[in-house]
């Protein structure tokens, strides 16, 4: 992990907001609508209306075009030194139920793509699974379907996403291209009322332990777990075996979860296009960090991701103003808020630390001028520096005349050419920006 994150997320590459390419959606065979659910506006909806064949090479094409070479240059060159990659279950095709889920096929191979790329730039990777099985939002895009009743808090589900954690994790150390991730994100913003998540605390706990049993079985030291088997030649086997380790942590689903994943990886580590080797430990690897939404993101007795910590954890928290709830929709209202933003040191004192903000932008409720754009990412990049680092949402968007100006507030590398972000991401254009809107409390 960089001493500082300058990130960036790539936000419609491998779970696709349509909102965010809306001309290349309806070049795509998509549809645009108010309601998400009634059109074809997702992945699933896609993949319902037209098949698996032709999603795939619809997907594809995105895929190959949406983030490229010429963006891991781009980004580079901005110093940019992490980038955040949301990612649907569906990556892991095993754990698609192809009679009710219409997802695309060959994610994983893009990926492997992506992150050996970004490797070879130097840039870190955060895997965040940001597609939870059954949906864990509702008519939201960027869940992969648009549906007004989320189903992912059931056991079922939590149990393929446990199953997914093993798989990533196990993959993260054995693959090669994967050297540059750092952590796994168990959720991207689940339902904040804890009233509606049964269980959730629990899930975040088992998350953690896939994670860590899986680099145990790898070879791997986890404070707090016994110390990891002799060497093998079957990383697989290694796996099924610590699903019986005796410990209090290693209860039925996270055993079920391991053994799951132990049969999916030995599919994938066999398939040509996923191939790596698993007759290699990780022996000497650092273990991954696990990642949650920080604890103020469930405000309803929230379970505290923090109680779910063995080995080294981050947390992310999200913060738009543009969807109303934080400040007043006018310039002033809006510095005075970012200038005295208290998330980081009110999260540590709850052991929610370090502390990076996943997402941000630039969009604003009002018309920002481009001066107010300026000073508004400044004071942002300020305060989330004062925590572990800042990735913005998102490093492009689509420019087109169907777009408008929807580049101008979202897009990064858009962004640093209008002027509004430095072109060296540690530097702000005034340190001073806040001086005026600071309070004396
Ligand atoms: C997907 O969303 C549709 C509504 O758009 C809903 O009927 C369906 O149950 C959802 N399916 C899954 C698997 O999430
Ligand atoms: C490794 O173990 C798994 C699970 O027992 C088995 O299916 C697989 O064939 C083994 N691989 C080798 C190369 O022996
Ligand atoms: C799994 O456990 C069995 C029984 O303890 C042991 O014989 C075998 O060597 C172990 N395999 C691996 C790959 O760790
Ligand atoms: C785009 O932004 C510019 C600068 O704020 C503004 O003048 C223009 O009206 C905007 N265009 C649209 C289509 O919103
Ligand atoms: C930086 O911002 C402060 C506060 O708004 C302002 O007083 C100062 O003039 C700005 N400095 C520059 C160089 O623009």
């Amino acid at each position: 992990m960089p001493s500082k994150i300058f990130g960036v997320n790539l936000g419609s590459w491998l779970v696709l907001e349509s909102w965010m390419l809306p001309q290349g959606w309806l070049d795509m065979g998509g549809e645009s609508c108010d309601v998400c659910s009634e059109c074809i506006a997702t992945e699933w909806a896609f993949g319902k209306a037209k098949g698996q064949a032709a999603q795939n090479a619809a997907f594809q094409a995105h895929w190959n075009s949406w983030f490229s070479q010429t963006d891991v240059n781009t980004l580079k060159s901005l110093g940019i030194n992490t980038v955040r990659i949301p990612l649907g279950f569906w990556l892991v095709e095993q754990l698609v139920d192809r009679r009710t889920e219409f997802y695309p096929e060959g994610g994983l191979v893009a990926l492997i793509r992506g992150v050996n790329q970004l490797r070879e730039a130097g840039i870190v990777v955060i895997l965040d699974h940001h597609a939870l099985p059954g949906v864990q939002d509702a008519n939201q895009m960027f869940t992969g379907n648009c549906t007004s009743e989320p189903q992912f808090y059931t056991e079922a589900n939590y149990l393929r996403a446990l199953t997914w954690a093993g798989v990533m994790t196990t993959i993260s150390h054995l693959h090669p291209a994967f050297s540059s991730v750092f952590a796994i994100e168990a959720v991207n913003e689940p339902i904040m009322d804890a009233a509606q998540t049964p269980n959730y605390g629990t899930y975040q706990e088992n998350f953690v332990t896939v994670m860590r049993g899986t680099e145990l079985a790898l070879g791997i030291n986890v404070p707090g777990l016994p110390n990891p088997p002799p060497p093998s030649r079957n990383a697989t086997q290694s796996i099924i075996n610590i699903s019986n380790l005796n410990n209090a942590r290693f209860n039925a689903d996270v055993r079920t979860a391991l053994r799951n994943a132990a049969q999916i990886i030995q599919e994938i580590a066999t398939n040509p296009s996923t191939s790596f080797d698993l007759t290699k430990s990780a022996r000497g690897q650092s273990l991954l960090i696990s990642n949650f939404m920080d604890v103020n993101w469930q405000n309803d007795n929230p379970p505290n991701p923090a109680n779910a910590a063995l080995g080294p954890q981050g947390y992310d928290n999200h913060l738009y103003y543009v969807f109303g709830g934080v400040a007043d929709p006018n310039p002033d209202a809006y510095m005075t808020s970012i200038c005295n933003l208290n998330r980081v040191q009110a999260d540590a004192a709850l052991g929610n630390s370090p502390l990076w903000f996943g997402e941000w932008g630039l969009p604003t409720q009002f018309d920002a001028t481009d001066a107010f754009l300026q000073g508004w990412a400044d004071a942002q990049k300020l305060a989330y520096s004062k925590g572990a680092g800042w990735i913005f949402w998102n490093f492009k968007v689509e420019q087109s005349t169907l777009a408008g100006n929807l580049s101008r507030e979202w897009s990064y590398i858009e962004g640093v050419n209008l002027g509004y972000l430095t072109k060296d991401p540690s530097k702000v254009f005034n340190a001073s920006v806040c001086d005026p809107f600071i309070t004396s409390d």
